[in-house]
């Protein structure tokens, strides 16, 4: 039996692993298999590209994108559908939303593009449910400790860009996509994630 495919989306800083780590309690507590993920990277070379990505000279925009669907479909194949076929509930911190609005609208290449890119590998991968945590950057990123990643750096228009451009790809995708409201508390905004499980599971 496939298992549950579930990505959590949304700006650094909106609590994607704090939710993360607490539904994979949850969902272990109810004695189902777990497997936690993270993009870019929970595959070897994912990781090096996650590097790459993060650290070092900026990528023209089409270098960006397809760096990370290579790392997408490298975790895709080796891990998440392996998973998905072993019956287990994958959570995956970030997936092909995140180049939607950040490459595909923030970076000005085109949703459809990008979109394009991603489908030549994604085909019976889509997310079961994606939980988009929706919230003002201004608020997330001062939410955030400690050096800044490349991405972490860039100007706030460039964050109220990729916001706009998850809310692009929400009205693209509205029964796969569920907008939280990650001002919230943590709790609050936990309760809200497991009121989208129950619906739409
Ligand atoms: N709802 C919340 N309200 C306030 N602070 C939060 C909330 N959720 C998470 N945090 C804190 O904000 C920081 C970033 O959270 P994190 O879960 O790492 O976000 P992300 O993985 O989306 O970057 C952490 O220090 C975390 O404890
Ligand atoms: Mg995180």
């Amino acid at each position: 039996m496939r298992g549950k495919f579930i990505t959590v989306e949304g700006p650094d800083g909106a609590g994607k692993t704090t939710q993360i780590t607490r539904l994979s309690e949850h969902l272990m507590g109810q004695g189902k298999k777990v497997k936690v993920t993270r993009e870019p990277g929970g595959t070897l070379l994912g990781e090096k590209l996650r590097d790459l990505l993060l650290f070092t000279e900026n990528p023209v925009p089409e270098a960006e994108a397809l760096i990370y669907a290579a790392s997408r479909a490298q975790l895709v194949k080796n891990v998440i559908l392996p998973a998905l076929s072993e019956g287990y509930v994958v959570l995956c911190d970030r997936f092909v939303d995140s180049s939607l609005a950040y490459q595909g609208w923030a970076r000005g290449l085109g949703i459809d593009e990008v979109l394009k890119i991603n489908k030549w590998f994604l085909k019976e991968c889509w997310p079961d449910l994606t939980i988009l945590l929706d919230i003002d950057p201004e608020v997330s990123l001062k939410r955030l400790k400690g050096e800044k990643d490349r991405l972490e750096m860039e100007n706030m228009e460039f964050h109220k860009k990729v916001r706009q451009g998850f809310l692009k790809v929400h009205k693209s995708f509205p029964d796969r996509i569920v907008i939280v409201d990650a001002a919230k508390s943590p709790e609050q905004i936990f309760s809200d994630i497991l009121q989208a499980f129950d619906k739409r599971l």
